[in-house]
């Protein structure tokens, strides 16, 4: 095999160089390029196999029509509502999936009860684990109660005697905690490296298609908040899913960002408690504050997250300020969005936030990035100046443009259901949404938005 000199690859995106530089020109980022032995091309390639000479000729491929009958497998529920929901309604056989996180967020807990409720059903399960003992698992799995569910559990970090063993076993679905520590004796690349990583990740995606295994991997946040090669593995997988939490909060939310068989953006929530995950049915719940006491500054947002609906209060405060250029700060949404906001409400409905401070808050550390939550914002930051409390019984959705028109929002019928199932009575929307149930009152442009946080 005809090996080259040592490469130098981006740990964050996976680029190649010849040279070493501080800066990797295709992803942007600083002091992530590392020198690692490389071979001729990548595993598996026609370089890789045969030193770059390749001389024998492909077989040609057979073409099929798009129409035929492929029997579609049943999906696999794990029993754990939110996480079969984030997956898209249970696991596709055959299928890859990537669950990242910073460490200490809890995945090896939601996979071990995630294993455990496959177990149940009578699957055949393996969990691999290259970073505890067994003994460590073990103690996990008594603390959270499923010690007596059949799961296969090893402690390995050869992708070599993993997929041996896998071949040998044939389990339903395997997890592979974490991806970082696999390490194929193919590369002399050190472990958790782009080079490996890759690899092993490749190889374990290519066991789950021949054999209708599931591969669930785990992939660590790096400490500037990366998966090590996030870019490389996130394309070869099914279905990518990141486990995220708020400091300082015991809610935990699994959130698919990609999922070849079911919606993106569609979240889990989850609450950390001292005997493992608990499922959050309503996490409505968790985001609305309650308290009777009408405040100035906060409304109700009727969100969509994935194909659910969510309630959620933002809050908003607006103070004179003595600085110069008055602060803007912002959590849990997006600060351009603030920005470009104030700009129409100044522009499209002559309200001046010029000289005064402005804080906004997504409560219970959710973070929101539908432009539909325009409309809730406003509202709050208008009830905020004129320092009248919004009705605690309404909603409020829509998007806002920048001629300071509101426009109409998808899933409106979803979000008033919701509202409605959870006891609030009216909604300012976007015209047209109608319903039966709750009263509408109807935004057209931001003037009716100013009106009706002046005099609700
Ligand atoms: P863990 O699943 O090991 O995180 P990760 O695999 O993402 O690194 O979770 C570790 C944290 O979870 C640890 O701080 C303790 C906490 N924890 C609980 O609060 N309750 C529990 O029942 C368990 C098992 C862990
Ligand atoms: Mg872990």
């Amino acid at each position: 095999m005809a090996r080259h000199s040592d490469t130098f690859v981006c740990q964050s995106c996976g680029a190649v160089y010849g040279k070493w530089a501080g800066r990797c020109e295709a992803c942007g980022e600083w002091n992530t390029i590392q020198q690692e032995a490389s071979e001729a091309g990548p595993p598996g390639s026609l370089a890789g196999a045969a030193g770059g000479s390749v001389k024998t000729k492909g077989k040609k491929i057979e073409f099929t029509a798009l129409s035929g009958s492929t029997e579609e497998a049943p999906r696999l529920l794990t029993g754990n509502n939110e996480f079969d929901r984030a997956c898209g309604g249970g696991l596709v056989p055959g299928s890859a999936l990537l669950i990242g996180g910073d460490p200490g967020v809890g995945k090896s807990t939601l996979l071990l009860q995630v294993a455990s409720g496959l177990a149940k059903t009578g699957a055949n399960i393996a969990y691999i684990s290259g970073e505890e003992a067994t003994a460590q698992i073990r103690l996990r799995a008594k603390r959270l109660g499923v010690e007596k569910t059949s799961v296969h559990l090893a402690s390995a970090t050869s992708l070599r005697d993993i997929l041996a063993t896998l071949k040998a076993e044939r389990p339903d679905a395997v997890i592979i905690d974490s991806i970082q520590t696999l390490w194929s004796d193919t590369l002399p690349a050190a472990p958790g490296t782009v080079t490996q990583v890759r690899a092993c990740a490749q190889e374990l995606v290519r066991f789950a298609k021949s054999s209708g295994c599931i591969v669930l991997l785990v992939g660590h946040v790096t400490k500037d908040g990366q998966i090590a090669g996030p870019r490389v593995v996130e394309h070869m997988v099914d279905a990518v899913l990141y486990f995220e939490s708020e400091q300082g909060r015991d809610f935990r939310i699994l959130r698919a960002v990609k999922n070849r068989f079911g919606a993106a953006h569609e979240i889990g929530v989850f609450e950390m408690s001292t005997d493992g995950l608990r499922e959050v049915a309503n996490p409505s719940e968790l985001f609305l504050t309650g308290g009777d006491a009408a405040v100035s500054g906060a409304a109700v947002f009727a969100g969509i997250e994935g194909t659910r609906p969510v309630l959620v209060e933002i809050q908003a405060l607006v103070s004179p300020s003595s600085l110069a250029s008055p602060r803007r700060a912002v959590v849990g949404w997006d600060g351009a969005r603030l920005s470009m906001l104030l700009a129409v409400l100044d522009a499209r409905a002559g309200l001046d936030f010029g000289r005064n401070d402005v804080f906004l808050n997504v409560a219970g550390g959710l973070r929101i990035a539908e432009p539909a939550a325009d409309l809730a914002a406003a509202a709050a930051l208008c009830s905020s100046l004129f320092d009248s409390p919004l009705p605690r019984d309404r909603v409020v959705f829509g998007e806002v443009a920048l001629s300071g028109a509101v426009r109409p929002v998808n899933q409106t019928e979803a979000r008033l259901k919701e509202a409605k199932k959870l006891g609030f009575s009216g909604a300012l929307a976007p015209t047209g949404a109608q319903s039966g149930t709750l009263r509408v009152s109807e935004a057209e442009t931001l003037a009716d938005l100013v009106k009706w946080a002046r005099n609700p």
